[in-house]
């Protein structure tokens, strides 16, 4: 990493474009990405400044926008759901199954007239059932954008998470399974939205020719630009994301091995196991009060990294206040559309993702743990499973 990040500093480039000649041969950027492409095969592959930079230039290239109906998962990081609203598009909350990303069949049913894309999150390292949720959409010509911000590395059958939509959106920040401090994603094998995506990313530049001061702008856009130093540390983290992901799997193994014993616990659904970046450890219990009393003696007998995400704040939409409010220190236009979908989500019902994410629990599974700290971690878990 140190190397990467210091041919930029060398030279003295930060900016991503041009200056051809002082950056001596160095397109950090550009390298990240013919080599992530070349990892998740697809065509296309354009780096952003975040996640949820991504998403917004995915829904913009896939031409989602004003009075938009998009339908997404109510268990995902709220960035999923602000990029649809930022977007000037009405987010529509359809149910999660066992595999804790949106149910095909709840999809379908909130479809409408209006619908025009759905944000499949694949949510804790692992697939939604990709297949099924292609399908339907191909049936009902509806654009699929995979949020794979949580999975890079993950597959299903063999393929890369995020290359089974029209796009796929991938986030690099601080705490993702590699990262590029903060940086993000698009992939597609579409050209024609690769192109949108690369010049909305950029102000609409078109990219074309050597001279910055001369490029064309077809469309309006923003700056989501990455920097090559962010994309120095990230190409340096691509090259390790094999060994992450085969640790991970090993230290997730011994934990589920163990666990697999205690008959209340019921793991994740996965649809393809063999494909499961293995960053999370996920389970369900019998009931809410069962899955809080584990919850809570886990935390007592010191097992760190575990999430009972029904209360928390940023990823389950039970406490998702401020989106039940749409609280924004600007008019939003979701507010002003008038629209009969505008979603009232402060009485939104989600029945059966309450009824799943009351009983689950997540285990992060980290890469630093000596093999007697996964040992000792082993035994607090048991401890608590065979006592409480
Ligand atoms: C599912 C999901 N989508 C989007 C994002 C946004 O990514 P970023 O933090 O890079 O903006 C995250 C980040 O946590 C995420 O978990």
């Amino acid at each position: 990493m140190r190397k990467e990040v210091g041919d930029v500093l060398e030279t003295g480039v930060l900016f991503r474009y041009g200056f051809d000649g002082a950056r001596k041969g160095h397109w950090k950027a550009k390298a990240f990405e013919s080599a992530l492409s070349e990892k998740l095969g697809v065509k296309y592959c354009h780096l952003c400044s975040s996640g949820t930079a991504a998403l917004s230039i995915a829904l913009a290239a896939c031409g989602i926008g004003a009075g938009d109906e998009v339908i997404v998962p109510p268990f995902t990081f709220l960035a999923t759901i602000e990029a649809v609203i930022n977007a000037g598009a009405i987010p529509v909350f359809s149910e999660i199954d066992e595999t804790l990303c949106l149910d095909p069949k709840s999809i379908e049913a909130v479809v409408t007239p209006r619908t025009r894309a759905v944000i499949t999150v694949h949510m804790c390292g692992a697939m939604a059932q990709i297949d099924q949720i292609r399908r339907l959409c191909d049936d009902k010509g509806l654009v699929l954008i995979e949020d794979a911000c949580q999975a890079v590395g993950g597959t299903f059958r063999g393929k890369a998470l995020g290359s089974f939509g029209h796009m796929g959106c991938f986030s690099f920040d601080a705490v993702k399974t590699i990262t590029c401090g903060e940086g993000g994603a698009v992939i597609t094998d579409d050209s024609n939205r690769y192109l949108l995506a690369a010049a909305f990313s950029d102000h609409g530049h078109d990219h074309i020719g050597n001279d910055r001061g001369l490029e064309n702008h077809e469309i309006l856009g923003a700056n989501y630009r990455i920097c090559e130093l962010n994309a120095a540390v990230g190409l340096a983290q691509l090259r390790k994301l094999d060994c992450i992901i085969e640790t991970q799997r090993a230290n997730k193994k011994a934990i589920k091995d163990a666990l697999n014993k205690y008959s209340e616990v019921r793991f994740r659904h996965l649809p393809d196991p063999a494909g499961d970046s293995a960053t999370f450890l996920s389970f369900l219990l019998p009931s809410e009060t069962r899955a809080r009393q584990i919850a809570g003696a886990l935390g007592q007998a010191g097992v760190d990294g575990c999430f009972y995400w029904y209360d928390n704040n940023w990823h389950y939409i039970r406490r998702w206040d401020h989106l039940r409010r749409l609280s924004s220190p600007a008019p939003l236009s979701i507010t002003r559309l008038n629209h009969p979908s505008a979603c009232d989500y402060n009485n939104l019902s989600l029945p059966q993702s309450d009824g799943i994410m009351s009983r689950t629990l997540s285990m992060q599974i980290k890469l630093s743990w000596t093999p007697a700290q996964l040992q000792q971690r082993i035994e607090a878990i048991c401890g608590v499973f065979a006592r409480d």
